[in-house]
């Protein structure tokens, strides 16, 4: 089985990128599931309703999210309807929404997907080591699910790391989001789960993460706030890593960063091709 994630979607560059290339991509690579994080679809701060629906049509089979899924005000209310849209798991409880769902692939493999965030450097959250125990306890690797993807949405790279090799061996996959910068550690660790820190974002990198660089760095420069923040609009990358699932484990095989279009381009993983 062949799972693809995408990092964060900025802005309409990035929602662009999404909708003109996904439904390209899960034809020639044979994707049988699909992650997109849409936190910040809507002008770089969450998501709405329709930007949700756009990513589903494009080919998303389940959207994630993190620190900003409620930026936009309606979330609150709509993320209850849509199963497919997840939120940070380890948020109080009574937070709307939900952290984790169990999902169909095209194979007919069910798929865990478990959206939870980081606290250092960030909102002082539930526990995510706790919370991610939970959902691996109640629904494991191959009795519960045949595949298990974490979308980790993270400053830090230390807790990061420490959560890959926590879920090592017993998640498919532990792919870092939120930072929108892609790191180059992608890896199938010791007992088989995928890891990358930082899938990296869909979205125009002549910016600062995504954002129309010039007021971020006037605030660098002179710490006085002059405008909102505004995605940037030049053309997009597509980042996010391609995840080969051994069927008979539920375990990773292989992880390839995708880098398509943009200034972050790259060529085509070499192992996705084969049997294309
Ligand atoms: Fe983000
Ligand atoms: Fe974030």
């Amino acid at each position: 089985m062949r799972i693809l994630f995408l990092g964060d979607v900025v802005g309409r560059a990035g929602r662009n990128a999404v909708v003109e290339q996904l439904p390209r991509l899960r034809e020639r690579y044979h994707l049988d599931f699909v992650v997109v994080n849409g936190e910040n679809a809507a002008g770089g701060f969450g998501i709405t309703e329709q930007i949700l629906i756009e990513l589903l049509d494009a080919g998303a089979d389940v959207v994630t999210t993190g620190n900003h899924v409620f930026d936009q005000r309606e979330t609150l209310i709509f993320i209850e309807r849509y199963e497919r849209l997840l939120r940070p798991i380890n948020f109080p409880p009574g937070t709307p929404g939900k952290g984790a769902g169990l999902f169909k692939a095209r194979t007919g493999a069910e798929i865990l997907v478990v959206n939870v965030q980081g606290r250092v450097f960030m909102a002082d959250l539930d526990d995510p080591f706790r919370a991610v125990e939970r959902e691996l306890e109640a629904c494991a690797l191959k009795t519960g699910a045949d595949a298990i993807l974490i979308d980790f949405h993270a400053e830090a790279t230390s807790e990061k790391e420490a959560m890959g090799h926590f879920a090592d061996g017993r998640a498919t996959a532990v792919i870092g989001t939120h930072t929108h910068v892609p790191t180059a550690d992608e890896q199938v660790l010791p007992k088989g789960t995928a890891y990358i820190s930082d899938a990296g974002m869909c979205g125009d990198f002549d910016s600062i993460l995504g954002m129309d660089k010039e007021e971020p760095l006037q605030r660098f420069l002179t710490r006085i706030p002059n405008a909102r923040f505004a995605p940037s609009l030049g053309e997009a990358t597509l980042c996010g890593v391609a995840v080969d699932v051994d069927d008979q484990t539920g375990l990773a095989r292989a992880i390839a960063p995708l880098r398509l279009g943009g200034r972050l381009s790259q060529a085509e993983p070499a192992f996705w091709l084969e049997g294309a």
